[in-house]
């Protein structure tokens, strides 16, 4: 049995425990903070169990439990095809004290000598446990290019160190609140493809779906989050899968980019696909920074 199926009922956690602000704890391509203001205004009221099977950053799963009062305690289902980002969740999640321990550690090691440090951090690996993992992982992002995560068909990390004053690698106070937020809200972590979370989903669960975005052309192409990539037919398989949660009486929102092969998957819904105004913060030319739009697509 699912761990949520017995959840207490009519308590709102957050705003008992947790009154300091917090925010993602990384950096992340295609990460939806900038457009949490426009997006807050698509998710439904009323809803069971939450699942945000792209999370990246999670940035729209922390705008809700910040936000909303949540009137029953309902159970969060994070996940991501990319198992080192999960490790960093549970390992924030379960095993905080190490965490911040190995962080402290690489915050000084960098300060010494930050091309130093980040390089030799960079071809370090494998050998890790996995809390060191994950302190590698929240290193490199606060310290790389662009906090880009993007790895080489060997699964390699190969992203440059970033020009960074003084970057704050172990931020304490938010990560003690994203490890309370993670235990109040019961957050069931899982490195998968999305398709996984079909055997959990019920009627009336919130999913969220932020896919890699199809391309808006060749050179604008970025979906290497891992050696895997997201092309033309894995867009499909997610339309077919939109359509059959659908069915099933699920609440779906789905970001994804202003095509007409996106629109075109997803033409039985028209009526519902608004067009969002943003900027695209990755982009190694910032005069390619440019306003353009992108869909949010929902069943409801
Ligand atoms: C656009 S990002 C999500 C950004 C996230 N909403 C945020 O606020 O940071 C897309 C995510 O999808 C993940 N991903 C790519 N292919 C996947 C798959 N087949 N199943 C699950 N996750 C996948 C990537 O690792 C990446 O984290």
């Amino acid at each position: 049995m699912d761990s949520c199926d017995n959840m207490s009922l009519e308590v709102n956690p957050f705003a008992k425990n947790i009154s300091q602000p917090f925010h993602p704890f990384i950096k992340w391509a295609g990460g939806k903070s900038r457009l949490i203001s426009q997006i807050k205004n698509f998710i439904p009221k009323d809803f069971n169990n939450y699942f945000e099977p792209f999370v990246g950053s999670g940035a729209l799963f922390f705008y809700m439990v910040k936000s909303f009062k949540i009137k029953r305690e309902f159970c969060a289902h994070l996940s991501d095809i990319n198992s080192e980002l999960i490790n960093v969740y549970k390992t924030i999640k379960d095993n905080l004290t190490d965490l911040i321990q190995e962080l402290q550690y690489n915050e000084i090691e960098y300060y010494k000598n930050p091309k130093r440090f980040y390089y030799k951090l960079r071809a370090e690996n494998f050998e890790f446990n996995s809390i060191k993992k994950a302190a590698r992982f929240i290193t490199l992002n606060k310290t790389c290019y662009n906090g880009l995560y993007r790895v080489n068909k060997k699964d390699l990390f190969n992203v440059p160190i970033g020009k960074y004053i003084n970057p704050k690698i172990c931020d304490f106070q938010n990560l003690t609140k994203v490890n309370q937020i993670m235990n109040l809200t019961n957050t069931i972590l899982e490195d998968y493809d999305y398709y996984n979370i079909t055997l959990k989903i019920k009627e009336n669960d919130f999913i969220y779906f932020d896919p890699p975005y199809h391309p808006l052309n060749e050179t604008s192409k970025f979906t290497n989050y891992t050696s895997y990539g997201f092309d033309y037919n894995q867009q499909k398989r997610l339309a077919n899968f939109f359509y059959e949660l659908d069915k099933r009486k699920c609440k779906i929102l789905l970001s994804n980019s202003d095509t007409t092969f996106v629109r075109d998957l997803y033409s039985s819904f028209t009526e519902n696909i608004v067009s969002l105004n943003t900027l695209r913060s990755i982009n190694s030319n910032s005069e390619k920074r440019k306003n353009h739009s992108e869909l949010i697509i929902k069943n409801f």
